[in-house]
Formats: structure tokens, C-alpha cells, sequence
């Protein structure tokens, strides 16, 4: 690309000092979306002071999965900061290139289909277990809040290899702090001196000090394998890729990683499901099926289109990752416009799932668009919701099935309402976008009882 041809890159107006926060903060898919209508894929934005340039729409989330694109864009500066709190070395978001396939190759095993596809009916039985203690015919459940630790529930059995609930605040409490101060950087570092925030950081300390012991008390042999047995190798055989320092932040990172985004993506299925009388009753119908022969494999997991559907619909009119955030390692064109080495730069993966010219009606929620021969997924750069490039979701094989299961099990097991018919989502976008806490379904009554393996005969 010649000097002549790069073109001036527009700036989106805000307000003085905050710049564009509060319209971000509010709704930050579509405040992407009008600016890339308004502005088309390349544009900047300000938040508090800073100036961000935003590359957006198909070409962008294209260009993440490029060899150009990895070598223009790196990680570090945003996880720098988590890195230095909790006195590591490094972490995997953070890296690109040989280090980061170096910790991609160690967890790789412990997020697989294989880690998780023999380990269904142990969340059937997690999720038994939560419907038993919370979801009660007649309470009205804060969903958020329960979906947390269920999630919570779930992600400690099956990656750190116990549940750990009396944690599940601390966990949640420093999470937010992390991604609020630490890596978006969209609330001041004094709160680190929160003294909310220091004891949430000591309880998260003792949590991974306390897996690490139970872990390597049980032995290199322990069954099921789960990722933290691969984290504690490498730890003795390779230690310079895993040293002690890292231990804590690679031991909580899938609850970092794995529990809003999970609780967050479910709670907005429960929502749009219950919205849509039509969807719910082909959800209940495949998930009656799903558990009629009780115990189940993940080929049965094939066979639920409406679920899946339903699944993939919420991942992409409520993405919990609205954009990818990098700096640029080195001056880059992108569709014209020149990014200067060291800027940082927002990917908006999620734009195009907004697009007619992708989705067609694409507010309309229509859980049979990826089937074939519509498969409206299917075209380049246009869904994204696990991100894309070398640091797409390691955990997106263990997210989809521990959701797809999950949800399943509720709507067969439970019949939710939502407050009235009427009712319209309240929405919240810090940390992590997703429903409210305020977000509240009635459970009018049980459909089917908890299955006698699980232990949970309601
Ligand atoms: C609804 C569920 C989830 C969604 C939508 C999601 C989305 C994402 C996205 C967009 C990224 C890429 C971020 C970037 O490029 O900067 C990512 C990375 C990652 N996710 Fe997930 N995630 C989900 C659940 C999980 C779960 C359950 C786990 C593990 C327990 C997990 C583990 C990871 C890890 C380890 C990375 C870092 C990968 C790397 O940097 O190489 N995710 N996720």
C-alpha cells in the first residue's frame, strides 16, 4: 500500500474526558456496530483520555486467523498488568508466538473434547446437584448469581478436580477487579487498595494453594487426568516453562477465563428461550429426548439442533467478547488506514453478527440459521464468538458441551417463567457483558425427576 492511498481515519465524537465510555459501557455491541456503519471497519475511539484505533466487521476478524495479523498484533500489554499483580511471569492470553504455543501445547489436553466427552453425566450431576439446592418449585431464583455457581461448581470438579463454592465470591470478586483494573483498564488502579479486593486476592491465593496440595497429594496417577495434572508436570519436568510463580494464575485462569463467560452466555439462553414460546418448546422437546435413555454421550449431543441453535443464537446477539483487544507491534495498513507500531487496538469480531448482509433480520432470534443449506455462520469472518487466530478459546470444546448439557438438563428437568411475558432484559456490561444481576425466572414446577445415577432423585 502506497503513502498516497492511506486514508484519514475518522475519530467517533464523545464527550470531553470520558470520551466515548458511557455509550461503550452501555451497550458496547452496538455502539461497534453503529460505528462501523457510521465510519465503516476502521475508526477511532476515546475512552477516559485514551485513544484506541478500532478495526471492525468481517475483514477484521479475518485478519486476526492472518500471518500478517499475528505478526502485527500481540497480546502483552493487556495482560501485563494481572501478570505483575500476582507475581508471574507470564500468563497465556498474554503471550504470541513460540512461548504462547509453548502454554497453549501444556493446556491443551486438559480443555480437549477428550478431557471433557467421557465426564457428561458429571455435569448432568453437578447441574442436578445446583437445581436441587437453589431452583426449588415456587422460589423466584436471582439467575446470574445461581448460574455463577453452578458454573463455579462445575469448572472446579472438572479442570481443578473438587467444587469449591465457599470460594465462588472471591473468585467472582477478584475476576472483576482483574479485567475492570487490570486488563481492560476501564477503572482506576487505586482499587487495587480496595480492602474488598485484597482479601478476595488472599481467599483466590488460598484456593490455589489448597488444589495444588490435594492435587499433588493424589499423585501424578490420580483419575480422571485433568488440566491441573498437566500444569503440575510441567511445573517439575519443564520448569522454566511453568515455574512456580505461574502456578497460581494458570490454576484459577479457567475460572477467570470460564466463569463469567459461561454463567453470563447461559443466563442470556434462559432468557431468549423462555422469550420464545416457539423455541422453548422444541428445547424441552430434543432435551426430554436427550435424557430419556439417561445416561449420555456426546454423540447424542450431535442430535440437538434446537438446542445448539439456541446456544449458538445467544453467542451471537449477546457476545460476552464484543472485541479483541492487541497492540500493534509494528506501522500496518488495514483496509486503507495506517496503525501506528504501539497503538492499541480493538478487533470487532462481533460486528458482523448484527449485519443483515450476514444475518439476515438479525435481531430477530432464529435458532435454525446454522443448519444447512442456510448455515448463515458459515461465511467468512462472520461469527466469532469464541474469538479467532492463535488465541481463539482454548476452552471453547469443554464451554459448548458444559453448556449445551447444562441448559438441557434445566429445561428438561424444570419449568421456568420468565417475571411476566413482557419482561425485557436488563442488561449489564462490566466485566463481562451479559444479563443483570437483577435478571429473576420463577420456577413454576418440576417436568422430570433428577436421574438415580446422579444421586439427586428430586
Ligand atoms: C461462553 C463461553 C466462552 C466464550 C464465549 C469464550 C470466549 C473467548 C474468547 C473470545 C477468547 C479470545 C480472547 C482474545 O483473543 O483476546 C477466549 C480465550 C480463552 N478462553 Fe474462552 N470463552 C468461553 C469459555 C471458556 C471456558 C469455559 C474456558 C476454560 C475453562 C475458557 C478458556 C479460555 C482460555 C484459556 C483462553 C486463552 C486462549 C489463548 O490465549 O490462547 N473459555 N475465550
Amino acid at each position: 500500500m502506497t503513502t498516497e492511498s492511506v486514508m484519514r481515519t475518522p475519530v467517533v465524537r464523545g464527550l470531553p474526558v470520558v470520551g466515548n465510555a458511557l455509550r461503550m459501557g452501555k451497550d458496547p455491541a452496538q455502539f461497534f456496530v453503529d460505528c462501523y456503519r457510521a465510519h465503516g471497519p476502521v475508526f477511532r475511539v476515546r475512552v477516559m483520555g485514551r485513544e484506541h484505533a478500532v478495526i471492525a466487521g468481517p475483514e477484521a476478524a479475518e485478519f486476526l486467523g492472518t500471518a500478517e495479523g499475528r505478526e502485527c498484533l500481540r497480546s502483552r500489554e493487556f495482560w501485563s498488568g494481572l501478570v505483575e499483580e500476582y507475581g508471574a511471569t507470564r500468563t497465556l492470553p498474554g503471550e504470541d508466538g513460540p512461548a504462547h504455543k509453548e502454554l497453549r501445547d501444556i493446556m491443551r489436553r486438559g480443555y480437549s473434547r477428550e478431557a471433557i466427552a467421557d465426564r457428561l453425566d458429571e455435569v448432568v450431576a453437578i447441574t442436578d446437584r445446583n437445581i436441587e439446592a437453589t431452583w426449588r418449585p415456587g422460589a423466584t431464583v436471582p439467575v446470574l448469581r445461581s448460574m455463577q455457581a453452578l458454573v463455579t461448581d462445575q469448572l472446579g470438579e472438572l479442570l481443578t478436580g473438587a467444587s469449591r463454592p465457599e470460594y465462588v465470591r472471591d473468585i467472582r470478586l477478584a475476576t472483576v477487579y482483574i479485567l475492570n483494573v487490570l486488563v481492560t483498564r476501564t477503572r482506576p488502579r487505586v482499587l487495587l487498595r480496595d480492602p474488598r479486593y485484597k482479601r478476595a486476592k488472599r481467599r483466590v491465593a488460598e484456593l490455589s494453594g489448597k488444589m495444588i496440595a490435594e492435587r499433588a497429594q493424589a499423585g501424578p496417577e490420580a483419575k480422571p487426568a485433568i488440566l491441573i495434572d498437566d500444569l503440575l508436570r510441567a511445573n517439575r519436568e519443564n520448569p522454566a516453562a511453568m515455574p512456580d510463580s505461574d502456578l497460581m494464575i494458570s490454576v484459577t485462569g479457567p475460572y477467570v477465563a470460564g466463569l463469567d463467560t459461561v454463567a453470563n452466555t447461559i443466563s442470556a439462553f434462559v432468557y431468549a428461550v423462555l422469550k420464545h414460546p416457539g423455541v422453548l418448546e422444541r428445547v424441552r422437546a430434543e432435551a426430554d429426548e436427550l435424557f430419556r435413555k439417561g445416561s449420555i454421550t456426546e454423540k447424542d449431543l450431535r442430535g440437538i439442533p434446537a438446542i445448539r441453535g439456541a446456544l449458538m443464537e445467544t453467542m451471537r446477539l449477546y457476545p460476552i467478547a464484543v472485541v479483541q483487544m492487541r497492540t500493534a507491534t509494528r506501522d500496518f495498513t488495514f483496509q486503507g488506514h495506517c496503525i501506528a507500531a504501539g497503538e492499541t487496538i480493538y478487533i470487532g469480531t462481533s460486528v458482523p453478527h448484527f449485519l443483515e448482509e450476514f444475518f439476515p433480520d438479525p435481531m430477530k432470534f432464529d435458532i435454525d440459521r446454522y443448519e444447512k443449506p442456510r448455515a448463515e455462520h458459515m461465511r467468512a469472518g462472520a461469527y466469532s464468538p469464541y474469538g479467532r487466530g492463535q488465541h481463539v478459546c482454548l476452552g471453547k470444546t469443554l464451554a459448548d458441551v458444559q453448556m449445551l448439557v447444562t441448559m438441557a438438563r434445566m429445561f428438561h428437568r424444570l419449568d421456568l417463567r420468565l417475571e411476566s411475558a413482557d419482561y425485557v432484559l436488563a442488561r449489564n456490561s462490566v466485566p463481562t457483558p451479559g444479563p443483570a444481576l437483577s435478571f429473576k425466572v420463577k420456577v413454576a414446577g418440576l417436568r422430570n425427576q433428577g436421574s438415580p445415577h446422579s444421586g439427586n432423585e428430586a
